[in-house]
């Protein structure tokens, strides 16, 4: 397994060749549990015994929620927390659970109302046969093909961003890595640059859906007026309005014949003006509602795999010196073919091992679509799962030394031998992430773009278990204010 050639329950061939994989056309999946009847048996999952009354677990886990599951899941792989605004939740901890869930069961599972809430009805969010639909609309975009077409643009975006830096500055990375991997999506993917002057409400209002899920709100009784969720109302709202205005920019000049579009929102207006009725987007909601995800899942993730990364390159001198000895070995600037030809091998590393130890999307939400069974206890229908991929990520069953980063542990022997789903940073099954390949390719070309011209130290807080401090919100992000001191090369 490699980070290019795809993990968790999917050959990345079959996705990226344009078809939707592990699933009929129709999106449907086959039953898979045969056990039913004795599921309605079994006892609920226990709450977690070692972290006091279970009433009082809400507050416990909104004050610390990566501790609070550390710890619970240390003592089992099923758990449950209950949570004012939720209910009971059922945690899993082991990858032959996401696998079940994600893969061999998951006609059982659905995606949970918060993904609509966030992002209304867009690829991240439909079901069956909307979602194989919008999935099969979309995939040309993301095909490796294309991906490797993106190169170019992706290291001209990267460089015209951090030729701004100068020694000596210190820079606040959160907030530069997230305007970086902006151009990065807007130049590559959505067709159109990102403007100084005019954009700057689509830069504000992406970062605001993250406020439905900090901590401190999101367990909360969902009719309770929080200032996280105003915030939040107030920047989807605005990153609608930005969507609608970009999509109306472009029917001014809509493409003849949407599948010579080779950026999404000529594909989108395309669609839309040729009456295409099996793409699954063709009403004005709709295909806001697919810019509205596109634009966040395609930024905020690689933000903060960018941030990890740097982090982990300036807190560990050995692996910095061996990355920056790779990308000075580089003819020029880096391109896609020196990632195809195995010159970024060391980068690829430490971009897995920094997926391992931070993925951006550290749990994945589901809701049970009747009574299912794990280890001998009972989710009843309606109920919700969470998996819980940064804990499985840190087992020390699957991954020696789990809290340190080591880039060497990514042998092609380890590799083989991991357990498929003990490392999913994208999911998997149909519905892993469709962005995977941009997002790789991304972060090794802006990795070794930067690295080639600068060193970074980190000034910031040590935080838990030896990382940088970490907010969990939507993605899992570095705390605020960590600044890092950039020199030149
Ligand atoms: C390091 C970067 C990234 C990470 C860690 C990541 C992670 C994930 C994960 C875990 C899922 C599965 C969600 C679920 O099963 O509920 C997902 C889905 C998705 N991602 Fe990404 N992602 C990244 C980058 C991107 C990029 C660059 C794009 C687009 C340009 C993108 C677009 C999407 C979309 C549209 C889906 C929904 C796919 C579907 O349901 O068919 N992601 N991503």
């Amino acid at each position: 397994m490699s980070s290019e050639t795809g993990p968790t329950g999917g050959s990345i061939d079959t996705v990226e060749s344009g078809r939707v994989d592990e699933g009929t056309e129709d999106g449907e999946v086959a039953d898979a549990d045969p056990a039913t009847e004795d599921v309605a048996d079994l006892p609920l999952a226990p709450y977690p015994p070692n972290l006091g009354h279970p009433k009082l677990h809400a507050f416990r886990q909104m004050r610390d929620p990566l501790e609070f599951t550390d710890r619970a899941a240390a003592v089992r792989d099923v758990y449950r927390v209950w949570l004012p605004g939720l209910g009971d939740v059922t945690n899993l901890a082991h990858p032959d659970q996401m696998k079940r869930v994600l893969l061999t069961e998951r006609g059982d599972f659905r995606k949970s109302e918060d993904f609509g809430i966030a992002f209304g009805d867009g690829l991240l969010t439909v079901e069956g046969k909307e979602w194989a639909q919008q999935r099969k609309t979309l995939q040309p975009l993301f095909v490796r093909e294309s991906v490797m077409g993106y190169a170019d643009t992706m290291v001209d975006q990267v460089q015209r961003r951090v030729e701004r830096w100068e020694g000596g500055q210190q820079l606040d990375l959160q907030g530069e890595m997230t305007d970086l991997t902006l151009d990065v999506l807007f130049d590559a993917i959505l067709g159109r640059e990102l403007r100084l002057d005019g954009d700057e409400r689509i830069r504000r209002s992406a970062e605001a859906l993250h406020d439905w899920f900090l901590p401190t709100s999101y367990p909360l009784p969902r009719w309770l007026p929080t200032p996280a969720r105003r915030r939040f109302r107030e920047g989807k709202r605005t990153l609608q309005a930005e969507a609608d205005r970009l999509l109306a920019e472009a029917a001014e000049d809509p493409p003849s014949d949407p599948t010579e579009a080779d950026d999404l929102i000529r594909l989108l207006v395309g669609l839309r003006e040729a009456g295409v009725t099996d793409s699954g987007m063709l009403t004005d909601d709709r295909l806001r509602d697919q810019m509205v995800s596109i634009i966040f899942a395609g930024h905020d993730t690689t933000t903060t795999s960018l941030t990890f990364a740097l982090w982990a390159l300036a807190e560990h001198p050995d692996v910095r010196e061996r990355f920056h000895e790779e990308v000075d070995a580089l003819d020029g600037p880096p391109t896609a073919e020196d990632v195809e030809a195995g010159r970024l091998e060391f980068t690829d590393r430490i971009v897995t091992e920094t997926l391992r130890l931070f993925p951006p999307v550290y749990a994945l939400p589901r809701v049970a679509d009747r009574d299912v069974a794990f280890d001998g206890y009972r989710v009843p229908e309606g109920e919700r799962v969470g998996i819980l991929i940064r804990r499985i990520q840190r087992d020390p069953r699957f991954f020696d030394d789990p809290d340190i980063f080591d880039p060497d542990r990514w042998t092609d022997e380890f590799r083989q031998e991991l357990h498929d789903f003990a490392y999913a940073p994208f999911g998997g099954g149909p519905r892993i992430c469709i962005g995977r390949q941009f997002a790789l390719l991304e972060a090794k070309l802006s990795l070794a773009t930067i690295g080639r011209n600068y060193e970074l130290y980190y000034l910031g807080d040590e935080g838990y278990r030896g990382g940088p401090p970490l907010s969990p919100e939507m993605t899992l992000r570095m705390e605020e204010g960590q600044e890092f001191l950039v020199t030149e090369r």
